[in-house]
This record gives C-alpha cells, sequence and structure tokens, in this order.
C-alpha cells in the first residue's frame, strides 16, 4: 500500500471517528493530520516572492487554508530569484515534505526538480504560473488561464481604440508564464481582429510599480513617446506606475492614453473610478481554497482534476463602484 493511500486510510479513519464523537474542529475541512495522533501534513509552498498586492494576497490566502484544512505550511518566498527557487523546492524535497505547492517565477529549468519531487515520492501541486514540464510530474495546476486574460484585453482595447492607434506594452517578467500567455493572447487578437493598431513599444516592468514607472517614463522621452494611444500592461502594478508617469509628463490618463491591465486589486479599481485606469481584467489570487480542496483528496488517494480552474471577470467604467471596494480581497 503507498505511504499516500496509507495516510489517507487514517485520516479518513479519524475523521470518521472525530465526527462520531462529536469532537470535529470548528467547522475546517481539517485534511492535513496523518492519524490519530494528529500529526499534520506537512505543505512545503515556494512561492515567487511579494512583488505585487496580487502575491501578497496570495500567499496569504494560501497560509489561511493550510491552517483551515489542518495542514504545517512551510513557506518559502524566493525575492523573484529563479536559482533561488529551484533551491528551495530542492530543501522542501530533501526534508520530504508531503506536498510540494509550487508557483515557479518562470516557466523553464524545473524538469529535473520536479523528478527529484517524483523519485522521493513528493506529490507536487502547481498553483497560479505554470511550469514548462510533462504532466506526469505534478498533480494537478490550480489558477488561471493567462492566454484568456490576454486575449479578453485585446478584445476591450481593440474596440475602446476603434480598430486604429498606437499601444506601449508593459510586460511582467520575461519567461513567466503570466507574461507569455498574456502577451500571445493579446497578439491573437490583434493579429486577427485589429491589424491597424500598432504595438510601437514593449519591454519588462517585472511586475512592480517602481519598474512600470521607470519603463512608462523611458516609453514617453522617446520620440515618438507622444504618439502612444494606449498601454497594455501585464499587472495593476505596472499599470498604476505607468498611471503616475504620465501625470508627471502632463498627460492625463484614461483620457489622453487608454489603459487596461490585469488583475483586479482595490488601487485598480480606485483608478478606474478614478477615471485613470479604464479596463482591468481579473486574475484571482484568493487560490487558497482550490488548493487546499485538492490537497485534502491527493493525500486520502483521491483523483483530482489535472487543471483548476478559477472563476474571473471584467471591470471597466460600467460595472466599477464605490460600493465593490469594502469586498476586495486585495
Ligand atoms: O502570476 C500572476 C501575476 O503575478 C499577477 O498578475 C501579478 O500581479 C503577479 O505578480
Amino acid at each position: 500500500m503507498s505511504k499516500w493511500r496509507f495516510a489517507g486510510l487514517l485520516a479518513t479513519a479519524f475523521l470518521t471517528v472525530s465526527t462520531l464523537v462529536g469532537c470535529g474542529d470548528s467547522g475546517s475541512s481539517a485534511g492535513g493530520t496523518s492519524g490519530g495522533g494528529g500529526k499534520k501534513l506537512v505543505v512545503g509552498f515556494v512561492q515567487t516572492g511579494a512583488e505585487s498586492n496580487w502575491r501578497v494576497a496570495n500567499t496569504k490566502s494560501i497560509q489561511t487554508e493550510a491552517a483551515k484544512h489542518g495542514y504545517e505550511l512551510k513557506l518559502a518566498t524566493a525575492d523573484g530569484k529563479s536559482e533561488r527557487q529551484q533551491a528551495d523546492a530542492r530543501n522542501f524535497i530533501d526534508q520530504r515534505v508531503d506536498v510540494l505547492l509550487l508557483a515557479p517565477i518562470v516557466e523553464t529549468g524545473w524538469d529535473e526538480v520536479l523528478k527529484q519531487a517524483k523519485d522521493a515520492n513528493v506529490k507536487v501541486v502547481i498553483e497560479d504560473r505554470r511550469p514548462k514540464v510533462s504532466e506526469d510530474l505534478y498533480v494537478t495546476h490550480v489558477g488561471a488561464d493567462f492566454k484568456e486574460e490576454g486575449r479578453r484585453a485585446g478584445e476591450w482595447l481593440g474596440k475602446a481604440m476603434n480598430g486604429k492607434g498606437n499601444v506601449a506594452v508593459l510586460e511582467g517578467t520575461t519567461g513567466s508564464a503570466p507574461a507569455i500567455d498574456r502577451n500571445t493572447g493579446f497578439m491573437e487578437v490583434m493579429k486577427s481582429k485589429y491589424p491597424d493598431i500598432k504595438i510601437i513599444m514593449n519591454a519588462s516592468g517585472d511586475f512592480e510599480r517602481g519598474k512600470g514607472k521607470e519603463v512608462m517614463k523611458a516609453f514617453l522621452s522617446r520620440p515618438e513617446g507622444d504618439q502612444i494611444n494606449a498601454v497594455y500592461a501585464h499587472n495593476d502594478e505596472m499599470a498604476l506606475g505607468a498611471i503616475q508617469a504620465l501625470k508627471e509628463r502632463g498627460k492625463k490618463p484614461g483620457k489622453d492614453v487608454l489603459m487596461v491591465s490585469i488583475d483586479g486589486s482595490r488601487p485598480a479599481l480606485e483608478a478606474i473610478i478614478a477615471g485613470e485606469l479604464n479596463c482591468v481584467v481579473e486574475c484571482n489570487p484568493i487560490l487558497g481554497p482550490d488548493v487546499f480542496d485538492a490537497i485534502d483528496k491527493i493525500v486520502k488517494g483521491e483523483s483530482v482534476p489535472k487543471e483548476i480552474a478559477v472563476k474571473e471577470s471584467l471591470f471597466d467604467q460600467t460595472n466599477t463602484n464605490a460600493e465593490m471596494l469594502k469586498e476586495r480581497p486585495f
């Protein structure tokens, strides 16, 4: 019998006994114990860093749900450094965590690490960004369809620009799944539906507000800087930085220059209400509930789908108001 099946049977037996004697905890799913002794199963979470509001909310969601479901969470944040992140993952594998939960900074470089996890019988769950690896190296991915987000941003902007004009693109971290896919989805729509819209500048702002502002300043100081009609930012932080740069240059973001971004943070929705940001395609960071529902099943030896998608919407001036800000989780 595999250690997973064994842990699953013990956990099920423990939960049944708890229910029968009426001593379950206060409504948590409590999937994270490995037996009647109550020893917590360990999840090693390899996070990218804390580059954005989105990321901070994502980490918090994982921490909250780990506690609710009764797991011990070990957290490593690599501060945006890819090699460090791989070392963090290997370290958790060497410690024989029960589950390795991974949000890879960039897509590449994960084959050997995840093979090591497989050899060590450590289950791998991917959240948010995907690595470029064969599907047998992880159990499931929980997160958004970044290409679709790019398509939705492209559809909205193409229409708002009446099919013509010049766009500057603030890209996310080079080599990361959201930067690659949000670009691919957006360009798909531009090429097929809006051939008269030109991408006249693009550069990475690393998903950070400060860098987004610097890159936008550099765009504006080029000779063709005054010809930018719209900005497509791969996340809210960079859009908010670009808004500052445009204002410092005497331009009105949202009017002189149309602004579209991705995430849906509270500051971004405030900028929509202020008329400085025109559209935000939502990317939901609250992945903890789906991640730990999946982990509960995995440790019980139950099957889970390879892909667990999250629900997302789109915000613009037609549907965003101050009332909604209170409920925004980040
Ligand atoms: O991987 C998701 C992206 O990473 C979010 O859009 C961004 O804000 C974060 O840093």
